[in-house]
């Protein structure tokens, strides 16, 4: 694996294999890297020439200052965990490389109504921030395809339509890859490896919150089911952000379901200081 740290080398090396008809895989990552990483590397090995990830903890996206400072850093680690997984190509760029401008600079993207749900209102400015480093990334690695984890529904939304808004869609490749999951059900998280070990023990009541959602949802007013879900979080100790069923390929609120309408149910937590997310296709 090559090791790069300055965007123009990156974007050097990439355009001159794209030249020679190789199509490049890219993931981009904040690093503390888990299985469900690699499983995005792996995928990107199956269907591109060259596999392109990025580790960088991007301070634009955390609204929470003392999130940031936890953030786990694993990096040699990483390093070895790639090498495994066959990635060719690591960047690891500093902030000054990714934010030449300084990280103050910020561009607004427009995303409408995308914003404005879920995560949007709990976590201010967090997806400007994710546009803000996945923008210069894609303009950097300029991949064929980018590979997206299922985990982070609505960042993979987002990202979709910053595609869209650089005017990229048609020549990179969204790949969203499923969720992957320890043998309790907990959703593989890189903030995993802050929970005490009782938090562990209570984390995959998300999972089966999501999943009695799943066996239970009917045609009618699914309120009732949505209110159960928090219900059962807090008893279980979460503080809870939302606990939410929405239309699968809008994010729109769903109250009252019609029966085919797609779903996901995605619930958002915090067990004391750790916050997790996870999601659930319903159809
Ligand atoms: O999902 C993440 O790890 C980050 O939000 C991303 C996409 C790497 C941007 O910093």
């Amino acid at each position: 694996m090559i090791l790069f740290k300055k965007a123009e080398d990156l974007y050097n090396y990439i355009a001159d294999q794209q030249k020679k008809g190789k199509k490049a895989g890219f993931v981009p990552t904040m690093g503390a890297l888990h299985e469900g990483h690699l499983s995005l590397i792996r995928q990107a090995g199956l269907e591109n020439d060259l596999t392109v990830c990025s580790i960088f903890v991007n301070p634009t996206q955390f609204n929470d200052p003392a999130d940031f400072d936890k953030y786990p850093i694993t990096l040699e680690k990483d390093i070895a965990m790639l090498t495994g997984a066959g990635c060719h190509l690591l960047f690891l760029p500093s902030v000054a490389e990714m934010y030449p401008d300084g990280i103050k600079a910020r561009m607004h993207y427009d995303l409408g109504f995308l914003e404005t749900r879920l995560e949007g209102p709990f976590r201010p400015g967090h997806f400007q921030g994710v546009c803000m480093v996945v923008h210069r990334l894609l303009e950097i690695v300029h991949p064929d395809n980018l590979y997206l984890g299922q985990k982070d529904f609505q960042q993979c939304m987002v990202i979709t339509r910053l595609t869209e808004i650089m005017g990229i869609n048609d020549k990179t490749t969204i790949r969203i890859c499923p969720t992957l999951r320890e043998s309790d059900g907990l959703a593989m998280s890189s903030r995993n490896m802050r929970l005490s070990g009782q938090e562990r023990q209570t984390a995959p009541v998300i999972y089966r919150t999501l999943l009695y959602i799943k066996n239970n949802i009917q045609p009618g007013d699914i309120t009732g089911l949505q209110q159960k879900a928090v219900t059962d979080l807090e008893l279980a100790g979460f503080r809870v952000d939302y606990a939410d069923i929405a239309d699968a390929n809008t994010l729109a609120p769903v109250t009252n379901w019609d029966g085919r309408q797609p779903l996901v149910a995605l619930v958002a937590a915090f067990l004391n200081e750790v916050r997790l997310i996870d999601n659930l296709l319903l159809s």
